[in-house]
């Protein structure tokens, strides 16, 4: 009898592998504009003069992993928007959105993501992608738990939006939300700030999408239940992966790798826009949040170092690293506008071996501090975070540790 039940528990959690677009969307917008072909396997949005498209799927969900494959407008895409996105209805929605925001030709596409809670959003992130969105479709995900909001690209995390509730900031989780993909014109401002408009004269623009697949507990408004438990709340009982996923060491750094490489635009950076100052959780850490409140480890070692929350003169924290080549020297980390005037320290790196550190102050006069000297040994940052040499900048990735352990530092 469990058995059973767990069996048709997981059954709601996966209606399907790869969705029919017949059974399991509608076009809300553009008519025929919106074809569906291939036995329901893929789905042509069209865009011309008179109007766009759009569909939304039938079910409404409330947490789930959503994945679709996208092959974005060639050419001359300039003025116009494609999207994936998920959305509530009604005042004060939730929403998370991926948009690509067409270009000239030969110019690229930037890929626009945010995150809206009760009708907030300003949360934006943008991308620009390290391949031809044009040429082939690519995946594009969104995975959403009641922890985090993770958008990928091919599997690879492009951005990882925290529940941040704990810091006042709301996060998307009360109410449920459809998939919806559209293909509209806004040269009103997406393409270069709006000055390169659409050119008709290539219309119709379209956009195919295929391999719509949701994992996703369906949310039934009749009855205010979802197929994975009675509550709102995450079913404990057939935990899918996505329920808690986060992301692991190789994924982080990815996200690394993509945030240094791609990141266009990010809102925790922007001062100037948002003129209430920046959101509680971009304070965590001025570059990116996101990537450290996922790791634990660094906190424990901090912990291992400190006696009453104040750092033990002289200690040091012991990590590894396999960072080449040798970096030496003394780390200010109020230049890079992380750690003001709290922490300075000496850090020495290398590959081959563990190496002695520096702490005295006569060796480095300009970085006395009242907390004596954390010393970081770099060589088991590599086992903690597998950072890979040419895709990092030591000096940022440290002062970015130190900023997300600050917390504990400072408990007295
Ligand atoms: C379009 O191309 C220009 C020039 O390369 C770039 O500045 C811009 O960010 C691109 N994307 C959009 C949406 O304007
Ligand atoms: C990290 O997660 C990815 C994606 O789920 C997986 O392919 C990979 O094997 C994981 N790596 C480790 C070290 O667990
Ligand atoms: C840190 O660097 C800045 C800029 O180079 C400098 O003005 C400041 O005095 C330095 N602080 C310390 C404690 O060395």
């Amino acid at each position: 009898m469990l058995l059973q039940l767990s069996i048709v528990a997981i059954l709601f959690l996966c209606p399907a592998w790869a969705e029919n677009f017949y059974q399991d969307v509608t076009v809300t917008f553009g008519d025929q504009r919106a074809q569906i072909q291939d036995g329901g396997r893929v789905l042509v949005l069209s865009l011309d003069k008179n109007s766009g498209s759009r569909f939304q799927s039938k079910n409404e969900y409330l947490f789930g992993r959503f994945d679709v494959q996208l092959k974005l407008v060639p050419g001359n895409s300039a003025g116009t928007v494609t999207t994936f996105y998920l959305t509530s209805q009604g005042a004060g929605h939730d929403e998370i959105d991926f948009e690509f925001l067409g270009n000239s030709s030969g110019q690229p596409y930037t890929v626009h993501t945010n995150v809206y809670s009760q009708g907030k959003g300003n949360k934006e992130q943008q991308f620009r992608l390290w391949f031809d969105p044009t040429s082939s479709f690519h995946t594009y995900s969104i995975v959403w738990n009641s922890q985090r909001i993770i958008f990928l690209v091919d599997n690879i995390p492009i951005r990882v939006y925290n529940n941040d509730e704990a810091l006042g900031v709301a996060f998307p989780k009360n109410q449920a939300m459809r998939v919806t993909a559209s293909l509209w014109n806004a040269d009103d401002w997406a393409t270069q700030g709006g000055r390169v408009k659409t050119d008709w004269s290539m219309a119709p623009f379209t956009a195919s999408y295929r391999n719509f697949n949701t994992n996703a507990c369906v949310w039934s408004a009749a009855t205010s239940t979802s197929s994975c438990g009675g509550s709102k709340t995450d079913s404990v009982n057939n935990v899918q992966t996505w329920q808690t996923q986060e992301l692991n060491a190789s994924e982080r750094n990815r996200l690394r790798w993509v945030q240094q490489k791609y990141m266009i635009y990010n809102y925790c950076t922007d001062a100037k826009r948002l003129s209430q100052g920046l959101s509680p959780e971009c304070k965590h850490s001025s570059r990116n949040s996101e990537e450290w409140s996922l790791s634990e480890r660094p906190q424990s070692a901090l912990q291992a170092a400190t006696h009453n929350g104040r750092l033990v003169t002289g200690s040091s924290i012991v990590v590894q690293t396999t960072i080449s080549p040798v970096v030496y020297g003394s780390i200010n980390c109020s230049t890079i506008g992380l750690m003001q005037k709290l922490i300075n320290f000496q850090f020495l790196i290398s590959t081959k071996k563990r190496k002695k550190l520096i702490s005295q102050k006569e060796h480095y006069p300009s970085v006395a501090t009242d907390m004596e000297f954390v010393v970081i040994d770099m060589e088991s940052i590599a086992t903690d975070m597998e950072l890979v040499a040419s895709d990092v900048e030591p000096l940022q990735q440290i002062c970015s540790l130190l900023e997300y352990i600050k917390p504990t530092v400072l408990m007295v």
